[in-house]
């Protein structure tokens, strides 16, 4: 049976620091409304904002789901179990907070100004404490065990091709 192909942790890693980056910018949204109103500035950062989360979060995601959790899962460890189901439950969270945010940020890029500062400001605290916690609890524990289980993985296939490469000889 084929092996799996499984996203390398190292470029989900790379979208976290990206979605580091991006809580930044929604940051300097949320600065920036409250300075100089809805702006080109504002426009801009509101419409970089939303296309990185409508595009790269939710994929981000669906490749944690589909590809990483289940091997742990697999595994039947408690605390492990309990760990992804904390950061299933996140990414719902996450999504439930995004259909909120994600209207308010594409009405600003289109230079909509009814968007309302102080709601705005909420949610943007909210959506980004979840990130915060949520990719914390990946890159501390459960990362560095699926991480382990690949090299894992890949010491078994290699100690395999090992033998039957003496076998054939
Ligand atoms: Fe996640
Ligand atoms: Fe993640």
């Amino acid at each position: 049976m084929r092996r799996e192909v499984l996203p390398p942790i190292e470029r989900l890693q790379g979208t976290h620091q990206r979605m580091m980056t991006t809580l930044q910018d929604l940051e300097a949204l949320a600065r920036r409304l409250e300075t100089g109103g809805v702006d080109e500035t504002a426009q801009t950062l509101a419409g970089g904002i939303h296309r990185f989360f409508e595009e790269v979060g939710r994929t981000h995601h669906d490749e944690e789901e589909r590809h990483i959790f289940p091997a742990l899962l697999a595994s039947a460890d408690p605390v492990l179990e309990e760990q992804v189901a904390q950061l299933r439950q996140d990414h719902g969270w996450i999504e439930q907070n995004w259909r909120e945010l994600s209207p308010l940020l594409d009405a600003l890029s289109q230079g909509h100004t009814w968007v309302e500062a102080d709601l705005l400001r909420t949610m943007i605290e909210v959506f980004t404490q979840l990130h915060h916690a949520h990719i914390a609890l990946e890159e501390s524990m459960v990362y560095p065990e699926a991480r382990r289980r690949e090299a894992e993985a890949r010491t078994q296939t290699a100690q395999r091709r090992a033998h039957w490469t003496k076998e054939a000889a």
